[in-house]
């Protein structure tokens, strides 16, 4: 065994290899929430550096240790690509594309979550607390408790975890159930998720789960919802920052005096973007706004490109940019500003300030942070938020503008109301929401998984 006594496993590291050589942030709402813990708890972190990289050694960095487990490019085609992000990714969120099945693909799967409990067996110490995360990695929790059983072992699902019908479509779903069971804890986004799990243990394992824990192996597996959070620090800070609110004014400048809706998400097909575009379009279309009173800007960040369902979202989402644009834009004023780029957190913060209403319209997604960064970043209790209902979010940020945007009309009603309401209305919205945000920080978040792992291991 290993000397450390804290380790987390998650697909990506917190850093990705960049180009030149150096090191960027890393993709997605894992990592913006797991690394200020880390990096304040101090301890390992093993997970793939984003590249074709089999030879990657571990280093030190930003106070923790980054153990890098090497991917070949079949490896990336099979288990990041495949299994990961075309099987497993659709079918937890609802199947909104056909989830895709192919052995080999599965068989990759097994073989990387091997390698990824070997490394993390090799680098624990005696006792240490392992703590696995999301989706690409459901199989270690148990692979690591066979050769460890001396560790203490909790997971967490960023994702949602899909209704017992949808998992039951799984090829050897019975494997990846097994896998998570490995775990003293496996934690989840909203109490229905643990539920189902539960269930599942049950319907496909003959196993007699009892309130929120289940025997299995002479052991007690507890699971549980943890809904996830942000650093409101981080946020409030750059929020404050002089720079960020000149950056802030300065976008608005550029867009005239027009009402801003904002759009922030990776560009993947759970976010509802094409949703968001069909409003707007409708609205534009009805006559209810105009190119001369609003704008869309809507960040889409480059994700998972190699994957079809990926490709083809994008070739979709720029058709219907170029559409909206090519039917209500006039010279030098178009009404959607489509960005296919990564902002950093704090370009991110000065749209935040900027934007007059943030669309947050996924079809399914665990928790969204982008909207609690939002709520987070309004330090002026400025802004409104539209939020679907169907993100983990909308349990707690019940004063957005909720939507259900599988109903276009819905989405529409909800982004005129939030532009039609009054700045009194919408300044108690959002010192409500902030009070929220603030009450349930991700530190706490971490703490109180780690308390409860301590406390059923
Ligand atoms: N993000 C970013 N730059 C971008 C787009 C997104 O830093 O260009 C960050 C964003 O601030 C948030 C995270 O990526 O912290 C996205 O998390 P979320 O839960 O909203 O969605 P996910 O990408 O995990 O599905
Ligand atoms: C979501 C997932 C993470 C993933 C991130 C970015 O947040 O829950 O596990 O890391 O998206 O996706 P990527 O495929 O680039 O790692």
């Amino acid at each position: 065994s290993g000397t450390y006594q804290f380790v987390v496993v998650a697909n990506r590291l917190p850093v990705d290899a960049a180009e030149d050589g150096g090191w960027t942030r890393s993709p997605g709402g894992l990592v913006t929430a797991v690394h200020p813990i880390v990096r304040r708890l101090g301890g390992a972190w093993v997970g793939w550096t984003g590249g074709a990289d089999e030879e990657a050694e571990p280093f030190d960095f930003d106070g923790m240790h980054l153990h890098p487990v090497g991917l070949s490019a079949r490896d990336i085609d099979r288990f990041y690509e495949g299994q990961s992000n075309a099987t497993i990714w659709p079918l937890f969120h609802d199947a909104v594309e056909q989830p895709v099945h192919h052995r080999e693909w599965r068989e990759a799967y097994e073989a990387v979550n091997r390698r990824f409990a070997d490394a993390t067996a090799a680098l624990a110490a005696e006792g240490a607390t392992v703590w696995v995360h999301d989706y690409q990695l459901m199989l270690v929790p148990a692979m690591l408790r066979e050769h460890r059983p001396d560790l203490r072992i909790g997971f967490f699902l960023h994702i949602p975890f899909p209704p017992v019908e949808l998992f039951m479509q799984l090829p050897r779903r019975a494997d990846l159930l097994r896998g998570l069971l490995g775990a003293d804890l496996v934690g989840f986004q909203r109490p229905l998720a643990a539920q189902n799990f539960l269930q599942l243990t049950e319907r496909l394992l003959g196993l007699s789960p009892k309130e929120d824990r289940v025997e299995v192996d002479g052991r007690t597996v507890t699971a549980r919802a943890f809904p996830i959070s942000i650093d409101v620090d981080e946020i409030e800070e750059l929020a404050n920052d002089p720079e960020v609110r000149e950056q802030a004014r300065h976008l608005r400048q550029e867009l005239g005096d027009r009402r801003l809706l904002l759009g922030v998400d990776r560009l993947d097909y759970t976010k509802g973007i094409e949703q968001r575009l069909k409003a707007f379009h409708e609205l534009l279309r009805d006559g209810t706004v105009t190119n001369e009173e609003a704008v869309l800007v809507q960040v889409a960040t480059p994700s998972r490109l190699r994957v079809a369902q990926y490709q083809q979202l994008r070739d979709r989402v720029e058709l219907e940019v170029g559409r909206i644009n090519g039917e209500f834009g006039d010279v030098g004023r178009a009404p959607v500003h489509y960005l296919f780029q990564s902002r950093d957190r704090a370009e991110l913060v000065a749209m935040y300030l900027a934007a007059d209403v943030m669309v947050v319209s996924p079809l399914r997604d665990g928790m969204n942070l982008v909207a609690k960064e939002y709520v987070a970043a309004r330090v002026d209790d400025g802004g409104a938020l539209v939020l679907s209902e169907f993100t983990g979010a909308a349990a707690e940020l019940d004063e957005s503008f909720l939507v259900n945007p599988h109903d276009v009309e819905d989405l529409k009603r909800g982004m005129c109301a939030a532009l039609a309401a009054s700045p009194q209305d919408l300044a108690g919205r959002m010192r409500t929401m902030r009070a929220v945000v603030h009450e349930h920080t991700v530190d706490r978040w971490a703490k109180e998984f780690l308390d409860a792992l301590a406390d059923v291991s």
